[in-house]
Order: C-alpha cells, then structure tokens, then sequence
C-alpha cells in the first residue's frame, strides 16, 4: 500500500468561550481518523486553529474590558491545553487571526475578484444608532411576521419555523441596545455562487458528501443559489478588505481559510511543499470534519472559493450529529452542559473517546451520552474485557517467566485468526464506522478471554512442571491483548501508550502486528483503566452545575447572540415605567391559524385584556383558566391577524424547556401592581 498525504482538519472552535463536550465530539472523531491514518503509516498533518473573529467576539471582548486580541489569545491557550489533555493529536494549533491566514485570504480574495466571482452590491441594513454598529440577524429580535410569537431573531422563528428577512419582523429591536434599529444603506461584495454550480455538482457526484449531506445540496440547487454576501461594516473584528476603508470580511469567508494557513505554518515548519498539497492534481487528500449545522458553508461557499482561488475541492467533507446528554440537548440546569476540563477534573479522557467511538457510524445521527449506559460499556469493555487480558496474565510471565515472554506461541493459528481481521477493521475506521470497528474488537477481545478461560493459567500454576506452559498461554494472551490495543490505540492513545511501556512496544503503529512479541522482555504491570463509579458521574455532574456562573459569561455561540448575556443595564426609573400586574386568566382558547398562540383574557380586577401569547405548545388552555399570572399592562397595544394584543404574560423559558408561566402567589389579587 503507498503512503497517502492527508490533510485532516476538524472545525475551528470560535475563541469566545469554554470547550465543551459537544465540541469534544467532533475532535475526538477528528483525532481517531488521522491517528488511525497515522497508524497504518501515513503522512498526516491534521491542522487546526482558533476562529477568532466576528462580532460576538468583538463585543465579548468589549463586555470585559479586553481587547479582542487579548480575549482570542485567552481563549486560544485554553483551547489548546484542553486539547492535549484529551489527547488530540493536531500538528499545529493556529488562529484565523494570523499573518499567514491575513495573507491566504487577500491572496484567495484576490483571485475571486479577478475571476468576475465579486459582484458589488448597495443593501438596506438594519442599524442600532445607539451602539453605532449594523446589526447582524441574530442580534434582532421581534415578533414573528407569520405567527406573531414574540421575540424571535431576525433570520428564522423558533416558534413556526418561518425564514424571513430581518425588516420583515414586527416591532424589531436591537438585542445590544434595546433600541429600534433604523435602516441603513451600505455597499457590500458578494460571492456569486451560479457560476460554480457545475463544478460544484461535478465534485459532488465525485463522492466526497455522504448521502444525506448529497441531498440537501441537491435541495439547495434546486432552490437556486444565492449570492454570498461576505462584507461586513466596522466595527467589526476581522480582516479589512483591500481597498477599503471600513468594510471587514464576514468570519465565515476566512474561518476555511484558516485550515489553509495553519496547514501552511506546519508546512514551513517542516518543509513541506505547499503547493504539492492544495493545488487541484495534487498527490495529497484534504478531510474535513464538521457538524451538520454547517453544512452550507463547507459544501457550498468553501468548494466554490477553492475552486475560484485555484486550489483543489476537499476529499472528503464529513458531517456529524449533535450530542445529547441522558437523552437530552445538553442542559446546564440539569448538570449535563459539561465543559472539556470538567470533564478531565473527574474522568479520564479515554473513556469518553471510547464511549464516542463506540457508537459513532458513518451518518449524521445525533450521539447520545447515557451515563449508565455510558459506566456499562467502558466497565464491561475496556477494563472487564481489554485490560483484563493483560492483568490476568502480567503476573505469571514475571513470577514462572522471569518477566520473558516465550519463545513460541501456543496457539499461532489464533493469533492468525486476529491479525487476519486488521483489513475489515481499518476499513470501518477508513469509512469512519468507528461503532463497526469497536464491534468487531471487542467480539475479538472476547475471544481472547475465551482462551484464557479454557487454558486456566491460574489453575495450571498449582500444578508441579507446568510453569513453561502457564508462561506460553499467558505469551499467547498478551499477544492477542497487543494486537487489540494496537487496533484501538487511535482512540484510547493513553491507555494505548501505557500498555505499550508495559509491553515494551510502541502499539501505536499497525505494521508490526504481522509478528508476534516473542521471548521479549516486558515490565511489570499497572492498572491501565480504572471502572467508572457512579459517584464519579454525580461528582461530575454536580461540578458541571457549580461551574455555570463562572462559564456563563463567555457563550461560545458565534453569529448568535450570547444568550446569557444580560440586556443593557437600566435604572430604578426606567424599571417602573414597565407596568406589572397580577392578572387571573379568565379565559383562554386556540387561535385558529396559529399553531403556537393561545388568546387568552386576563381579568385585572375589573378591566380585561385581551392577549396573544406563545404558549400553545406548553399548555392546554382549559388547565390556564382561573390561574394567576403576571402580565405587562402598560404595553402599546399591537394589532395582530388575529385581533388586538393588548399586553404580555411573562414566562420563563429558554433553551432548557418552557415557556413557564409566572404565576404570584395564590392570594395575590388581580391588578396588585408587580414591583
Ligand atoms: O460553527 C463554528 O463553531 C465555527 N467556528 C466553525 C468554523 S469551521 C471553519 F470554517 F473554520
Ligand atoms: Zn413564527
């Protein structure tokens, strides 16, 4: 087999807050792959780095005090030293705002602009004259042009799903400044997309996508492709684009880029040649490994600018699902939203790698972490299965062997039997069926202690003479225990690199598994992996809920609003001009044509109003009449398809469930002023 050149990327974190374990995710996935790729002999290079600008990123920065330089680094060096203690294997560990990535993107832009991709375009944007600042979508909020639910984003509705521009919403106002945003016109570059559309179906029927992934491409072709619109106005933290004098490149347009320039800085490093690599023809492979929710851009817009910039498409571009936690999306609430390093301060890395890799397959299904499922699998598999091979049988190789393994194997035609399943296994690695390549291991590694049950070492050792023979079943023994460490060192590497000191073998290479370790020297054994206790899970779990407030004020969500932040500070005086009062609901009732309203009427002691809230989806209206709530009274009136909105109920909710609604004590009166 010739040695392939690999280029291996996993997505840039954005540098803006923690690591969590739904990144861990896709980089413990990433880092099985190439150091499987590594493992079978090639040269891989897997290259990363920090996605380091945007305008959450700027306004973090802002919140405390920093500049966003400062923040990137900050963040950029937690980054790193999480990796390593998870045992990623990247080769350079860069930032999208590096000298080397300002210089790939003009060098890329550049070519875009002389290949007629640019188009030049004035657009209507929304402004906050407060913060002085053009407002991404997300940074707008308003009630839904179709279902009217309030508080929606400037893109898309939570509440119905409707897709929108952000001046088709209702009420809009800024998420920064509370203030209405006003329009303004601005010039902005684009990125014509039609005239990549063959190519780009061309690469796509090449097999790089899987199936799912080729579908929804397909989908978007059909839908006609649209220009990308790749400028965006100071302030903004990013790269300016040549030959202005306040326009920035959108982070989406450098972020791929980045995978280039750090792959570039190990190049000079090591002398490697560049262009041998990335150039369409090259003799080299590029993988990327992503999450299903960016899709569009590593599929759509990174291709197109590969292709236009004269660099080859990807080989491979390999989507992924979420993670849940216990069944669930991750909830700090509950303790589930777990970050890298608490995870470390409880767990060792390998289990969770293990865990990951048991039942990660080749499609996009999300991954689930059940934690007893979770203590089962690593119990029953790497220490009931795996290490006790070895432990089993370490003892008697020193005190009958002297520490030498024997000079024969018993069994050579199992051992056969083993290394013979080396192609089906790094062929499930290759296809990233990881789940696939754990199956067959472990159906294996029962095998192996299949034969130490029938050979009974323990009993043997009792018996006058046999000491020659108890040191050759437990040779045999510990050569099937190498072969499946070797094959499952890609995702467990410290317990890989452990077992190897005590064998005296570097199981981190495949090749030499045609030959079996024989009357070779090992040391003596150490624990390799310990069981999971329950308590360790609580333990971690309880952690994860104490380690919120001080991880909440650096979200890692990017073009998204931060959710926790907190709305612009107010005073007592502006506090009372929003009128809270308790109101008992006196009726409520669907709202035909709006699956998530409820109407309901609220009796403030004598006055009713009439209000439209978001709630359907949380409450039967029957079970609402005659409850006590607390309800904006003072609110402008809005008229709605429906009929008049004469106010809001409060309820708590967010992405941990709801909506709740507010509810005063029981003797509360309707119309009691709430302060
Ligand atoms: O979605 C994200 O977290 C982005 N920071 C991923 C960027 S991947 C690449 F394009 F840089
Ligand atoms: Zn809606």
């Amino acid at each position: 087999m010739s040695r392939r050149r690999i280029l291996v990327t996993a997505a840039l974190p954005y540098a803006n807050g923690p690591i969590h374990l739904g990144h861990m995710l896709e980089y413990v996935q990433t880092d099985i792959w190439a150091r499987f790729q590594r493992a079978r002999g090639h040269e891989v290079v897997f290259a990363w780095a920090d996605d380091a600008h945007g305008t959450p990123i700027m306004l973090n920065a802002e919140k405390r005090g920093m500049t966003p330089e400062q923040l990137i680094e900050l963040f950029g060096e937690q980054h790193e030293r999480d990796f390593r203690d998870f045992g990623i294997s990247h080769d350079n560990f860069s930032s999208t705002h590096s000298e080397t990535n300002r210089e790939l993107v003009e060098e890329i832009w550049q070519k875009l602009v002389d290949g007629g991709s640019v188009v030049t375009r004035t657009i209507e944007q929304f402004f906050d004259t407060e913060k002085s600042l053009f407002l991404p979508d997300r940074f707008i909020r308003g009630s839904c042009p179709r279902c009217k639910a309030p508080e929606q984003y400037g893109d898309s509705c939570e509440s119905c799903g409707a897709t929108y521009e952000p001046t088709d919403l209702i009420e809009p106002r800024s998420v920064l400044s509370g203030s209405t945003p006003v329009m303004k016109s601005t010039e902005h570059h684009f990125v014509t997309l039609k005239p990549f559309e063959e190519g780009l179906k061309a690469w796509m029927r090449s097999g790089p996508l899987q199936d799912e992934v080729a579908n929804k491409l397909d989908e978007w072709f059909e839908g006609g492709l649209r220009d990308w619109d790749v400028t965006r106005d100071a302030p903004y933290f990013g790269f300016r684009i040549p030959g202005t004098e306040d326009k920035y490149f959108y982070v989406w347009l450098d972020a791929p880029v980045g995978y280039l320039s750090s792959f570039k800085e190990v190049c000079r490093a090591r002398g490697l040649d560049f262009d041998a690599w990335v150039r369409p023809g090259a003799d080299a492979e590029m993988h990327h490994f992503i999450g299903k929710d960016i899709i569009y851009f590593h599929c759509l817009f990174w291709p197109a600018m590969l292709e236009g910039a004269g660099f080859k498409r990807p080989d491979t571009v390999h989507a992924h699902g979420f993670l849940t936690v216990n069944g669930t999306k991750m909830s700090k609430s509950r303790g589930t939203f777990i970050m890298a390093r608490t995870w470390l301060d409880h767990l060792p890395p390998d289990v969770l790698r293990y865990y990951f890799a048991a039942k990660l397959g080749p499609g996009l299904a999300d991954l689930d972490l059940n934690f007893d499922d979770f203590i089962n699998r690593v119990n029953s598999d790497l220490v009931g299965k795996l290490v006790n091979i070895a432990s089993r049988a370490a003892g008697f190789v020193h005190r009958l062997g002297g520490g030498t393994l024997s000079a024969t194997l018993p069994d050579a035609d199992l051992y056969r039997e083993f290394t013979d399943a080396s192609e089906a296994i790094a062929e499930d690695y290759e296809q990233r069926n990881f789940a696939s390549a754990i199956r067959r291991i472990m159906a294996l590694a029962d095998r192996a202690n299949q034969y130490v049950d029938e050979h009974k070492p323990w009993k043997m050792a009792k018996e006058e003479g046999r000491a020659v023979e108890v040191v050759a079943v437990c040779t045999q023994a510990l050569n099937l225990f190498r072969v499946l460490t070797t094959w499952l060192s890609p995702v467990i590497p410290t317990i890989a690199e452990n077992a190897g000191t005590f064998l005296n073998d570097d199981l981190m290479s495949w090749a030499g598994l045609d030959e079996p370790l024989l009357d070779h020297r090992i040391e003596n054994f150490q624990p390799l992996a310990r069981r999971v206790e329950p308590r360790q899970i609580e333990a971690l779990m309880n952690d994860a809920k104490e380690s919120l407030e001080s991880t909440e004020s650096s979200s890692d969500t990017a073009e998204t609003a931060p959710k926790l932040e907190l709305a612009p500070e107010i005073t007592i005086d502006d506090f009372i001009k929003v009128d809270l009062r308790v109101a008992r609901i006196a009726e409520a009732g669907f709202v035909e044509g709006a699956d998530k309203l409820l109407r309901l009427v609220l009796d403030l002691g004598g006055e009713t109003r009439q209000v439209f809230a978001g709630i359907r989806g949380a409450y039967e209206p029957a079970d609402l009449e005659g409850r006590l709530t607390v309800m904006v009274a003072n609110l402008k009136p809005r008229k709605m398809r429906f009929g008049m909105s004469e106010g809001m109920v409060l309820a708590a909710g967010g992405d941990d469930g709801g909506p709740y609604l507010l509810s005063p004590d029981s003797d509360a009166q309707p119309g009691m002023r709430v302060k």
